[in-house]
């Protein structure tokens, strides 16, 4: 089976666990901590490579010695990163404050104009190793030439390629990419700010907007599961959440259903609500503990 190519951001995520959430200008001391390579489209890499899918990352990579530790970590999980570009930038990262009885995230993020890949780098990738596309929806004005490339050369080949979005930020710049995908999930947040108010209406009203040529839509909507709008028969389907016994960390939990969906989709060549069903089982195992290698 060809790989997956993952398109976004990689960045370092310090994570410290708390038992209650900071009060503005204290000085603390959190209950534990570590750091983990993050980034949406890289930790849907490395959930994919735990469910054992071969995987390719695509973003930008730098040769400051701070990078170091995320190369370390994508070759260590064997995520190939050759046609990755190179810049001389410290790499972003994320601070990222977890509160003990909630399991609850809260990410700053910090990039200070760290590159993103550009069209031209993507034009360099042959694209005939993979079968799955996947991107992060960050820069569109460079995503919307990487899809048509996909597109272009699924009208030249027969081995068609299957693109996904993850779309949960920038909703107005980044709603023509949905037209050109084949699935694209949609975050609870981006749908909040849109004042949306269920998961259900959420579908609907996306698919409205994108019309005539909608995607299958995915909508995670925390612990009450996630809906699924089917492309082509227009079914709307509600597939339950795993809530574990214990929510121990919620970082990267969205990442990891997308991770789940896309391994249903293609590796296992599940249908939609039976991938959507596994993307939240795998959600929800994520998030009964810290990190993703128990996801293994
Ligand atoms: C989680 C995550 C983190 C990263 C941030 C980037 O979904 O990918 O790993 O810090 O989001 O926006």
């Amino acid at each position: 089976m060809n790989p997956v190519l993952c398109v976004g951001c990689t960045v370092i995520d310090f994570v410290t666990i708390n038992d209650n959430f900071p009060e503005e200008d204290t000085d603390r001391r959190c209950l534990d901590g570590f750091w983990q390579r993050g980034g949406n489209a890289s930790n849907v890499s490395t959930v994919l490579r735990l469910l054992g899918s071969d995987v390719d990352f695509f973003g930008m990579l730098s040769h400051a010695g701070a990078f170091r530790v995320l190369l370390d970590d994508l070759h260590r999980r064997g995520i190939d990163v050759q046609h990755c570009p190179h810049t001389e930038m410290d790499p972003p990262f994320s601070s990222v404050i977890i509160v003990k009885a909630t399991g609850s995230r809260t990410i700053v993020h910090c990039n200070k104009n760290y590159p993103y890949v550009t069209w031209q780098d993507f034009s360099k990738i042959d694209l005939k190793r993979y079968g799955w596309i996947h991107f992060e929806a960050r820069k569109a004005s460079e995503t919307i030439k990487m899809m048509r490339a996909v597109q272009e050369h699924n009208r030249m080949n027969e081995e068609r390629i299957i693109i996904s979005l993850d779309f949960e930020s920038l909703f107005e710049a980044n709603l023509p990419l949905c037209g050109l995908c084949d699935y694209v999930v949609f975050s609870k947040e981006l749908a909040n700010q849109q004042g949306w108010q269920t998961a259900q209406e959420t579908c609907t009203e996306l698919a409205h907007r994108v019309k005539p040529n909608c995607p299958s839509i995915i909508c995670p909507w925390g612990n009450t599961g996630a809906v699924c709008l089917d492309a082509t028969t227009q079914n709307l389907h509600n597939g339950p959440a795993y809530e574990p016994k214990q929510i121990v960390d919620t970082l990267g939990a969205g990442d990891s259903f997308m991770a789940g969906f896309i391994y249903a989709t293609y590796a296992l060549r599940q249908s939609l609500p039976d991938a959507v069903d596994l993307a939240n089982r795998v959600a929800g195992h994520k998030i009964s503990q810290f990190g993703y290698d128990h996801i293994a």
